[in-house]
Order: C-alpha cells, then structure tokens, then sequence
C-alpha cells in the first residue's frame, strides 16, 4: 500500500483515490503519524498532499522528521514538495512573487527523470501555490521548470525523494496520472492487487461486525449515494435495515416514484415513505441564507427521523451516504470550509444514533463502479449526482412554492432535452436555477417582467473540479425556448460558463 499523509488540501483524498485507481491499496492519514507507527504499516511508499499552509506559518502542519529516514520513498505534492525543501539540509522555500493559481506549462529538463518517463518534455499541469522551491536540497536535482515556478519538479533518486509543485492527483494536469503511475509502479515497486470487490468485502464485514443483531435506519434522499448504501447494507445485514424516504418535497420532478419503484420494488428493501413537505417549507420561510437553509434543510431532515425512528423502537444505527467531497468541503482537522454538506453539517449534538457511513472515503465515481458491482441497474446508479438539500439550494434566496415549481418544470424540461440528444453521459451533471433577478422582456407584443433560469451543466470525473459543459448551441436554443414557452413567469434563460474552481457546482 502507499499512504497519503494529509496536509490539509482539497484535492488530497483524490490522490488516495488515483492509486486505488491503479489497483493498489491507498489510504488518507494524519500527518500526526510517528516514524515509527508508519514504519510498522509498511507502507510501499508516501505521499505528502498539497495544503493550504505556507511552511512559515506558525502553526506550519509538521512531520516527524525521523519519515526522512525510512528507507521509503516519498513524494511531496505542492506543500509536500515545499515541505520537504524546507526540512532537508540544502532546500529553500520563499514567497511567490507571483502566485500561481490555474493551468500552467511546465518543460521537462531531465531526459531521465523517472517521474516523467515516456511522457512529453512540455505538458499542461494544475497549479496552485503562494510558495516556492527556489533552492532544492542537497543530493537533489531540477526535473521541471515552468515560467513562474523554476522549480516545478525535483528528485533525489538516491533517497527516492521526489517533489512536485502541481497537482498530479487532478484531470487538468494533463499526465498527473503517469506522474502517479511511475511513482507508484517504478519507484515505491507497489504491486496492483486490489480492487472494489475487496473494499465490498471489507465494508460488508465491517457492517455485521458493529452491527451485531442490531437494528440500522438509514436515510434515504432519492440520491445515487444513499441508495447504494441502503443496497449495500441490504446486503450486509437484510431485514436488520429499515429504511425511510423523506419527501421533503424538494425533489424532483418523478423522483419519488422512481427511487421507490427500483429500491423497494426490485431490490426488496424495507421502506417507510414520509411526506414532510409542509413541515420543511414552514421552517425555510423567510429564510435566504444558503448556510441557514443547508442547516435548515439537513436539521429537519434529522427531526423527521427521530419522529419516524421513534415510532420504530430498537434502533440503534444511522446509516448514510456520505461521500467523501461532502466530508472535506464541510472543512475537517486540516481542510478548510467551503460549504456545509448535507449529511455533515446538519447533524444535532444531541443525535441519539450511532453513525454508519460506509462511503465517507469514496468519491462519486467509485459509488457508481459500488453499485454497478452490487448489482444495480445502470439507470439507477448513472443517475446525476443531486444534493441532499435538492431544489431548495436551487432556488436561489428565499423559497417559494411558486420558485420550486418553476425549478422543478424547467429542469425536467432540461433533463428531457438531454436525454434526447443523447448528452447523459458525456454531461456529469445539468440543473437549473432560479436567482430570483427579474428582467424585461418582450411576448407577443406586450412587455414582461419575469423570473431568468439559469442552466448549470457541468463534465467532471469527481465533483471536486468541474468544467462547464460546452452542450451545442442548437441543443441550448431547443432547451431555452421551451423552458420560456413551457414554464410560466419565465422571460429568459442563462447559461453558466464557469468552471469549478472558482465556482462551485450548485450556486448555493
Ligand atoms: P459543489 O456545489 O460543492 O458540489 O461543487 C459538488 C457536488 O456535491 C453535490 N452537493 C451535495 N451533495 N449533499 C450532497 O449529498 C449536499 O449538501 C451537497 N451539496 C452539493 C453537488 O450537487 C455536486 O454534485
């Protein structure tokens, strides 16, 4: 296996996840770690992530300086790389003067750098950085330069320490996987013997090992996520799962009947169905804050739970889907906050279950391969991503019944015109908005003053960085005029062009 140490970045779960990607057991752990307690996992080799940090700061995350003497390779990314420089005799750090945030080109300089075997001397890499390598430690040579950072790359390949200022864990660095592959493969010689079937097993058994005979509740959203998991669980513990369906009314458009047809249907799970739909919009009037209304949305989501669990008796166990994108941006020890995730944010202190998240370290796109591995219909488990606060984080402010309905038309007008076009898999994820702006426009030959809706529609491999779709523009057109002829109180339609970072996928 090969360990991630975790310094605090956004993307560093990912780099765990590109290495189970190559078959090889890889998993996230505290930079707290000893020498001593890494040495005894025996790890193949090590990774620093990427951090917010600059190593100058006063509460700098640290390693234990004894790792330098394992015997084990290592390779630091972005503030890996910088912390490394700073902990070996030789190495420098400064300040940018410029800082790097986005794509840049970097110039292989080594013909024989190990990290960059077979790949091309000029490749596009993700950078994001303050600080700089400007002095590599002793023994140490210059792989890779780049216009603002001449020190994109380093390596001794003496000790097997290996640096990098980009981020080869995401998909905009153009050969990140490579870079990944020959460190793995090549130098820390890790062998491909894991897979998903294994993660199954060990999932299953931890399930029964802290469930025993007892009884597990699980919270179903009508998401890809929590529907595996209530698969998943079926399958560790059958009847011992109960499950509820809260229709908090901020689902859309056929979803209820769709996720309860399949689950409870095909799959045989146990489901009670709830209608708290009033309940919901009673607690969300007035309220425009994204964060108050995440909190909103999650807390009640709870409440109706304990009403319905307590009608249950002998429940012990809250299951949920939790990914890992909703545990990191909703900020952990070392990570900061982006914003808070259902399923994270929204739980009571005083919560009376114990928590099952047997998803909390996957990504999106592993919980689809979970489930198709389960057995799950490609449709099910395909479905596009959708936040548990569902259409209340896309309307934009204050929630109305009005403003849900013409989301919730818009958007099944817009999931119809890309199925249609055959667009579902090429796209990772397509929605409307509502922002709540008005503008003039023109109808027949009166004056309107109506509500805009705006088309997010995003390709991504994980949701922690996305692309705007570039959907064709006859496609657009066709969606545009039937959303403003179709859903009323519409007088005009926008398409978002903003990639994540810097914006996020949901405007909320
Ligand atoms: P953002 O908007 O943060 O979204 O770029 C990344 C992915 O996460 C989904 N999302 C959520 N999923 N609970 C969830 O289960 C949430 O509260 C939540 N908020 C956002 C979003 O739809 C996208 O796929």
């Amino acid at each position: 296996k090969i360990i991630v140490l975790d310094f605090g970045s956004q993307y560093n779960q990912l780099i765990t996840r590109r290495i189970r990607e190559f078959g090889i057991y890889s998993e996230l752990l505290s930079h707290k770690l000893t020498a001593a307690e890494i040495k005894q996992m025996d790890p193949k080799g090590i990774i620093f992530s990427g951090g917010p940090n600059s190593v100058y700061d006063q509460n700098a995350f640290q390693v234990d300086p004894e790792i330098f003497q394992l015997g084990i390779p290592i390779l630091g990314i972005c503030y890996g790389m910088q912390l490394m420089a700073h902990d070996l005799i030789g190495g420098k750090v400064e300040n940018a003067t410029n800082k790097e945030y986005g794509k840049a080109i970097i110039q292989v300089k080594d013909a024989h750098a190990k990290l960059f075997r077979d790949l091309p001397e000029k490749q596009t890499v993700w950078m994001s950085h303050g600080d700089l390598v400007t002095q590599v430690p002793d023994g140490f040579k210059i792989l890779a330069t780049s216009e603002n950072c001449p020190i994109s790359a380093m390596a001794d390949d003496q000790r097997k320490f290996y640096g990098i200022q980009f981020h080869a864990e995401v998909r905009n660095t153009e050969y990140g996987n490579e870079i990944l592959r020959h460190f793995a493969f090549d130098i820390c010689q890790a062998r491909d013997n894991w897979s998903m079937d294994d993660f199954i097993d060990l999932q299953i058994r931890k399930i029964r090992e802290t469930v025993g005979d007892r009884k597990v509740l699980l919270g179903l959203s009508g998401g890809v996520d929590s529907s595996v998991v209530g698969v998943l669980l079926h399958k560790a513990i059958g009847k011992q799962l109960t499950s509820i369906f809260v229709d908090h009314g901020l689902l859309r458009k056929g979803e209820v009947e769709q996720v309860m047809d399949s689950l409870k249907g095909k799959f045989g799970l146990n489901i009670i169905q709830v209608d708290a739909h009033e309940r919901f919009m009673k607690k969300l009037v007035g309220v425009a804050d994204p964060e108050k209304k995440r909190k909103i949305i999650g807390n009640e989501f709870i409440q109706v739970f304990n009403d319905e669990a307590s009608k249950l008796h002998g429940i012990d166990f809250l299951a949920q889907g939790t990914l890992y994108t909703d545990v990191i941006e909703s900020g952990t020890d070392t990570a900061q906050k982006i914003k808070s995730h259902h399923n994270v944010g929204g739980l009571p202190k005083d919560i009376k279950f114990k928590l099952i998240e047997p998803l909390r370290t996957l990504f999106k796109d592993e919980v689809r391969e979970l489930g198709e591995r389960l057995g799950m219909p490609s449709a099910l488990v395909w479905r596009q991503p959708f936040p548990g606060p569902g259409l209340g984080i896309r309307v934009i402010g204050e929630i109305t019944e009005e403003k849900l309905q013409i989301v919730r038309d818009s958007d099944y007008i817009l999931r119809e015109e890309i199925a249609k076009h055959g667009l579902e898999r090429e796209i990772w994820q397509y929605f409307t908005v509502l922002p709540g702006i008005r503008s003039v426009g023109v109808m027949g030959d009166g004056r309107t003053y109506d509500y805009t809706v705006g088309i997010r529609a995003v390709t991504s491999i994980d949701g922690m960085t996305a692309d705007f779709a570039k959907i064709p523009w006859d496609v657009l057109q066709e969606i545009s005029v039937r959303i403003v002829d179709e859903v009323a109180h519409v007088n005009r339609v926008v398409y978002d062009i903003t990639s994540k970072p810097p914006a996020t996928i949901e405007w909320e």
